[in-house]
């Protein structure tokens, strides 16, 4: 698709929001349009395309992509009077789910296009020169995109992301993703232990699967038999996943859990609620009850996993009983960490819909109530490595000169001095200290390299 007479000198900007996915999505958006001349900027001012990869999750997600679109009006107003085009696309999955709205309410959008047709990217953009307004969603059908997309990845990074599964067919109540990303689709072990081997062979060594419901991924074998896989590639020394969703946490991957090393022990599982009112009101398809047995079986392979969740405060008739529950659940589970919101109403969803919306004040003092618990945890949860030996993959620089920066198997940031040829290798590292959202520590002399 390389276009010989294409100038090296266009600039893309991209902003992305959202979850992991978006991040992946956005890096392979880079990758079908570098053959096109374009190079990245950080500076959207100077940018002859502009992507907004954008998320439609809550209400506050939504609305920042139309205040980001009024400030790029004006920067393309500025270069359109100074002889220079500014293309603005919007992609993801507002683009998905209102994207004739977007193009009605910003005449400076050029094109939107949905979370699937991204590889028609470079397309859409020659045709866009011709007509405005092109939009592209709806037709769900992941695989022509991965088809497309599925060649070349420019990741230099020591982590990497690699999108496993889309889609979900969960319809949580409140919940807009079934709309955005379409059913629950898997991509083919070949294709995804081949991008792996790929990101191995350019020094990754650390493989993040994403998916909507990852452990719904439905190849040969499941989620399990998948990591099974990837641990025997050359170099893969690290091989974490993301969202799972309860229903679908079965017992082969808890297997994988105690039999492989190179599985991370950290597992993000969340629960949103411990009141099974308020869970059955949301659809989730699981009790408080039936959750806490689960982490205990998990906990059984894996003693030492570093828990971590979702919650939302404040769902349509939640009382201050619920809440509690909420509390309670989160006491008996133990987090390392959690993502906590406020219920925000959803047009389209049913939930918004439902009797008894939760007073904003309500929300915000049972969100403060949860964060402070939840952060107490999160403290407790690292404090409890200062004086272990962790194995740390180092990933950057530090922020000071001769500091490097990297993670423990738990997620956790971990800083401490040491040469840069450690970046990219794992090596112990002694835990000095721990605050709410990192560690710091001293690397043992073994670890200095020859
Ligand atoms: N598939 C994942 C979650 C994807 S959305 C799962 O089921 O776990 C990420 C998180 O956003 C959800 O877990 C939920 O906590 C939150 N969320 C989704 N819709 C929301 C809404 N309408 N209001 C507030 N939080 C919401
Ligand atoms: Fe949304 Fe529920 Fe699907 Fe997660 S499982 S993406 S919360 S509908
Ligand atoms: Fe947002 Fe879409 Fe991800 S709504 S959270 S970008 S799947």
């Amino acid at each position: 698709m390389s276009d010989p007479q294409a100038p090296a000198t266009r600039r893309l900007y991209i902003r992305t929001y959202g979850c992991q996915m978006n991040v992946y999505d956005s890096e392979r958006m880079a990758d079908v349009l570098a053959p096109l001349g374009y190079a990245m900027t950080e500076r959207p001012e100077e940018a002859d395309l502009v992507v907004l990869n954008t998320c439609h999750i809550r209400e506050k997600a939504t609305e920042k992509v139309y205040s980001e679109l009024g400030q790029l009006k004006v920067m393309k107003t500025e270069r359109v009077a100074a002889g220079l085009g500014m293309t603005i696309a919007v992609a993801g999955c507002v683009a998905q789910a209102e994207g004739e709205e977007i193009l009605r309410r910003q005449p400076a959008v050029d094109l939107v296009v949905g979370p699937q047709a991204y590889h028609q990217l470079p397309e859409l953009i020659a045709r866009t020169h011709r007509a405005r307004g092109e939009r592209l969603a709806a037709d769900f059908a992941p695989e022509a995109k991965f088809d497309a997309l599925g060649a070349s990845r420019s990741t230099s990074g020591v982590t990497a992301f690699l999108t496993v599964q889309e889609g979900c067919d969960k319809f949580c109540t409140f919940c807009v993703v079934p709309y955005t990303r379409g059913g629950e689709w898997s991509r083919p072990a070949e294709a995804i232990l081949a991008e792996a081997r790929s990101l191995a062979a350019r020094g990754v060594r650390e493989v993040t699967l994403l998916g909507q419901n990852v452990n719904a991924w439905s190849g040969e074998g499941g989620l399990g038999g998948l990591a099974r896989q990837l641990v025997r590639i050359e170099g893969l020394d690290r091989i974490r996943y993301t969202t799972s969703h309860p229903r679908d946490m079965d017992d082969d991957l808890i297997a994988a859990h105690a039999e492989l090393p190179q599985l991370m022990p950290y597992l993000h599982l969340p629960v949103q609620s411990g009141s099974d009112r308020i869970l059955k009101a949301m659809n989730r398809g699981h009790t408080a009850e039936s959750y806490l047995r689960l982490v205990e079986k998990i906990r059984a392979a894996r003693p030492d996993i570093a828990l971590s969740g979702d919650f939302i405060v404040g769902f349509p008739g939640e009382r201050e009983s619920d809440f509690e529950a909420t509390l309670a659940l989160v006491r008996e589970a133990g987090y390392a960490s959690a993502f906590t919101f406020k219920y925000s109403r959803r047009p389209g969803t049913p939930a918004a819909a439902q009797p008894g919306q939760v007073d904003e004040a309500v929300k915000d003092e049972r969100l403060a109530r949860l964060n402070a618990l939840i952060e107490s945890q999160q403290r407790a949860f690292n404090s409890a490595q200062e004086g272990r030996v962790l194995p740390v993959l180092f990933e950057k620089p530090g922020r000071h000169p001769g500091q490097l920066s990297g993670r423990s198997p738990y997620l956790q940031a971990v800083h401490c001095e040491g040469p840069a040829e450690l970046i990219g290798r794992i090596a112990p590292v002694r835990i000095d200290s721990a605050a709410r959202m990192s560690l710091s520590g001293t690397l043992l002399p073994e670890a200095q390299p020859a």
